[in-house]
């Protein structure tokens, strides 16, 4: 028995004897194989092939299960001592690798600031959105709020509250696109009347330009898709008057100080009176040419006094309030500002004509 014991203990002295030269050696493989490093990828491959899951040193501790209780601290302390000095030599050589990668590029990458740039392609405002701009600025001016509303509307909203009749031929689904039986591609923007007095008592003074669409064949004066700018003024003492002076400053603004206005009479459903806004012509000045078709004057908008039956409609007592409303088209008034001849330009998105503006 007593032979058993010390030929055990024997064995076991053996074993830390044993695993202790396996980590000296360990560790002079690691500062042999160090000397041999130039790039941060042979760094890793050292640390994956001393410190990884499969890497010498976790074979070393393999081992250790086979020690005694007494053993295990003194070799735990002295792997924890190798490990921590591999540790600290791959570190020192991951940050001199970096230094080193880092250098190279110093010395490689000079900039040559003789060099032309690239050329940095500059966008350029749409002709509609100049004109937006110029339109928005004569409102605002004036005291406007600008107001928005969604291009899917409700059937409500663009027909029904704006006093048109059920039978109104613009309701139809030839005129109209129809997403579901109550719901529509807004026809005009004048549904943002609604939703505008809805939302807010008077005084109001809005406009709101936005998208439109219509089931219009596309042509040179024509289009599916076009942009209207509506406006919305209510407030107590609101008259005819106030929409005549407002729509010729405008006019003024927009055409020049010397063009002249035409109100002429007009049915629109949500507004009584109404009419439609003719402008004396700017390139003939109302002598009569080719651009006003010898009329002297050019159409550009509709407008009117909210009928009572629409500010009832939304909220509104048109005994204590009166407004007027306008709508004018932004396609066909930046044809006519510009000259263009064919709308189809508007959404083609050719650089050589918006560029032009
Ligand atoms: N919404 C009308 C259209 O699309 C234009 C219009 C006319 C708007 C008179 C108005 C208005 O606000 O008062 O033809």
């Amino acid at each position: 028995m007593k032979v058993l014991i010390f030929f055990a203990q024997i064995m076991k002295v053996k074993g830390v004897k044993e695993m202790k030269d396996q980590l000296n050696s360990i560790l002079e493989s690691f500062k042999s194989d160090i000397k041999d490093i130039t790039d941060l990828q042979q760094v890793e491959d050292l640390r994956i092939k001393f410190l990884g899951k499969k890497g010498l040193l976790t074979d070393v501790m393999k081992g250790m299960g086979k020690l005694s209780k007494e053993e295990r601290p003194e070799m735990g302390k002295f792997v924890n001592e190798v490990r921590g000095e591999i540790e600290t030599g791959i570190e020192k050589m991951k940050d001199a690798a970096k230094e080193a990668v880092l250098e190279l590029q110093l010395q490689t990458e000079t900039i040559d600031v003789t060099i032309p740039a690239e050329e940095v392609e500059v966008g350029h405002k749409h002709p509609l959105n100049l004109v937006l701009d110029d339109i928005k600025d004569i409102f605002l001016g004036m005291g406007y709020k600008i107001a928005e509303g969604p291009e899917v509307e409700t059937v409500y909203n663009n027909f029904d509250a704006l006093n048109a009749p059920i039978d109104h031929p613009s309701r139809s689904m030839s005129d109209t696109f129809y997403i579901i039986d109550d719901m529509i591609l807004r026809t005009q923007t004048s549904p943002v009347q609604v939703r505008t007095m809805k939302a807010q008592q008077p005084p109001i003074k809005v406009i709101a330009p936005g998208r439109c669409f219509r089931n219009d064949e596309l042509d040179a004066t024509h289009s599916p898709m076009f942009h209207q700018i509506e406006g919305l003024v209510i407030d107590k003492d609101i008259t005819m008057a106030d929409l005549k002076g407002t729509l010729d400053a405008f006019a003024k603004r927009i055409f020049g100080a010397q063009t002249k206005t035409k109100f002429r009479p007009h049915f629109f459903p949500f507004t009584e009176p109404s009419a439609e806004v003719d402008v004396s012509c700017f390139k003939c000045g109302g002598e009569g040419c080719r651009f006003c078709k010898g009329s002297g004057w050019i159409e550009i908008l509709g407008c009117g006094m909210v009928h009572p039956n629409v500010l009832r409609e939304c909220g509104i007592d048109p005994d204590v309030y009166s407004g007027f409303a306008f709508g004018m088209g932004l396609d066909r008034i930046t044809m006519l500002k510009y000259e263009i001849d064919d709308i189809r330009y508007f959404f083609e998105n050719d650089m050589r004509f918006i560029k032009q503006f």
